[in-house]
């Protein structure tokens, strides 16, 4: 059920009726329970248009609007507010329709392709925390969009190509002579790439052979290509055993990297250049962008090809537009990557516009997000300075998780414990991440984000073992449970309210890909479950049965909702913990 949706379709349908086209109608959320829960407040809007008072408006529209069914009260407010209360007979109808549906009761959206170029580290090094928010908020968009129905092709734009590995495989080939195995070679990649820099940096005649790597890769050398591939495959395994301990659905088959772009990138520059777009200036060709003018009005300048030849980031993202675009038809790009990056997704997005890339119905869409801090709000570093290991940080979450578990007071075994300790850890690094809003800054805290009192993973978590462990005591299932719902206390008609406010919730998220909106509802709502439980008692032996199976019905939704809605995070629930 889309409440948001219904509304402003009843209240269009009125003002048709009444003559007026075309009106917007702005339907907001109420700010308190007095005022209903929902409020129409175009009147004011309206008012000039009609030459009529706001408030004759209101009343005139409140006598047209089909809201029968659903609110059991209309009333006018202040200048022409139009507050809605919901009716508890419709919300009770609603929450048993949910409760029948594995879909509970969500609409699938009209489909789109949808690609989602997420995650894409660069190869070249080891995976850093810099490429874990990309990661986590990206699966979660996914999994969203999948689950509204849309084609969603994930698009691993990994970096693995450039310059920079003339002089990494001239150090693996080295590495290679001297009998290294090449997974010991490369078992560490941090260290892997600092050798071969200070060898670059240091050693006569190294950056030389370097360069002829560079050369003979670009020009096809069959043994070139093949240890670079050799190189590439152990480098995916890394991220790939982060994706694994992250759980998020990321496989080979996603990976399309920048090298796949490779042939492609001489037609760029050519069709830039034919189009009259791309033009030479001091060797290399450019695209300038009065669009982007700085303040005395020079325009920006956008290099798709380098003097010497070579091709740019910026050359492979508008050779990636136009195949995302043409082969993949995707209706919408969303790429996710640090915030740093949005100039170059907005020139990117101009040029490849005016070069016909993409057709001005498909989106291009920059998910920017802000870093990862550490307490001291600078960076997040290791204590001695060094980038940390993703591998390393998710070890020590598990580690924390099961100290903090294994000190609470419970009857888990030690296997139950180790499965609970990973799904609390890592949850608890995603969730930490998921839940604010991405265009910030945030504070890496390990005590926060293990708390279990706030907005994090291991409180929804325990929320929803609470919800279990009611139903392991009332000694019925879920299936078993005669679903007739009755709405009489105020805990219970916040809790409906609450509960029908999911899917216009996930329909923001999949329009905006912000997941934090998704876990403060489910925070909400973690929350109205347990003022309803406060008040509303559901075991208790004074409570009569129809009533008793009226709450466990609710409660089943709840769960419901909370285990669809944690899982679209991508954060496992438990059953005790
Ligand atoms: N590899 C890049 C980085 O680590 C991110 C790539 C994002 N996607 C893209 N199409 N440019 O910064």
């Amino acid at each position: 059920m889309n409440i948001y949706a219904l509304l402003v379709s009843r209240f269009t349908q009125a003002l048709d009726e009444m003559g007026v086209e075309n009106a917007p109608v702005p339907i907001a959320r109420s700010a308190r329970p007095e005022f209903g829960e929902y409020q129409f407040n175009g009147a004011m809007a309206l008012a000039k248009q009609l030459k009529q008072k706001p408030r004759d408006i209101a009343e005139k529209i409140v006598e047209q609007v089909k809201l029968d069914d659903v609110a059991h009260k209309l009333e006018i407010a202040g200048p022409g507010f139009i507050n809605i209360h919901l009716n508890d007979a419709w919300l009770a109808n609603q929450c048993e329709l949910a409760l029948h549906d594995p879909r509970l009761g969500i609409a699938k959206q009209s489909q789109q392709n949808v690609v989602v170029d997420y995650s894409s580290p660069n190869l070249a090094k080891e995976m850093h925390v810099g490429h874990l928010r990309t990661t986590i908020i990206g699966d979660s968009v996914v999994k969203l969009l999948e689950f509204l129905g849309h084609n969603v092709i994930r698009q691993n734009h990994m970096g693995d190509w450039g310059t920079q590995f003339g002089m990494l495989l001239a150090h693996f080939n080295d590495k290679l002579e001297a009998n290294y195995m090449a997974e010991t070679a490369l078992s560490d990649l941090e260290d892997f790439y600092r050798e071969a820099k200070v060898r670059f940096d240091e050693e006569e005649g190294f950056a030389d052979r370097a360069r002829e790597f560079v050369v003979k890769l670009q020009g096809g050398d069959e043994s070139c290509l093949a240890l670079w591939e050799r190189f590439i495959d152990i480098s995916i395994q890394h991220s790939e055993e982060v994706y694994e301990k992250l759980n998020v659905s990321l496989t080979r088959k996603d990976v399309m990297g920048e090298s796949a772009y490779n042939d492609d990138l001489a037609n760029v520059v050519a069709d830039l250049k034919a189009q009259g777009i791309a033009v030479e200036d001091q060797g290399a060709q450019v695209v300038f962008l009065p669009e982007l003018a700085d303040k005395e009005g020079k325009p920006a300048v956008f290099i798709v090809q380098k003097s010497g030849g070579g091709y740019l980031y910026a050359t492979t993202d508008l050779a990636a537009m136009r195949y995302r675009s043409g082969k993949l038809n995707a209706d919408r790009t969303l790429i996710l990557t640090d915030a740093r990056q949005a100039y170059h997704f907005k020139q990117t997005e101009i040029v490849g516009r005016k070069a016909g890339f993409m057709k001005p119905e498909q989106s291009y869409e920059h998910c920017p997000f802000g870093m990862m801090l550490g307490s001291d709000g600078k960076p997040f570093k290791t204590r001695s300075g060094g980038t940390v290991k993703l591998v390393d940080l998710l070890d020590e979450a598990v580690t924390r998780a099961r100290d903090l578990i294994g000190k609470r007071d419970s009857d888990l075994s030690a296997e139950e414990l180790d499965d609970v300790a990973r799904k609390v850890g890592i949850g608890a690094v995603k969730y930490a991440d998921l839940s604010k809003n991405r265009t910030t800054d945030y504070v890496f805290n390990w005590d926060t984000m293990l708390s279990f009192e706030g907005n994090t993973a291991p409180y929804l978590q325990y929320a929803f073992t609470r919800v279990q462990s009611i139903f392991r005591k009332s000694g019925i299932s879920v299936a078993d449970l005669p679903v007739d719902i009755k709405i009489n206390e105020k805990q219970e008609h916040a809790l409906a309210v609450q509960l029908m406010q999911f899917e216009e919730t996930i329909n923001v998220v999949a329009r905006d890909a912000t997941p934090h909106v998704l876990c403060s509802y489910l925070y909400d709502l973690a929350s109205a479950f347990m003022s309803f439980y406060e008040a509303c008692p559901i075991l208790r032996e004074d409570t009569p049965v129809a009533v008793r199976h009226s709450r466990l019905a609710l409660a089943a939704l709840v769960s419901n909702t909370m285990s669809l809605g944690l899982s679209l995070l991508g954060i496992e629930t438990l059953e005790k913990m």
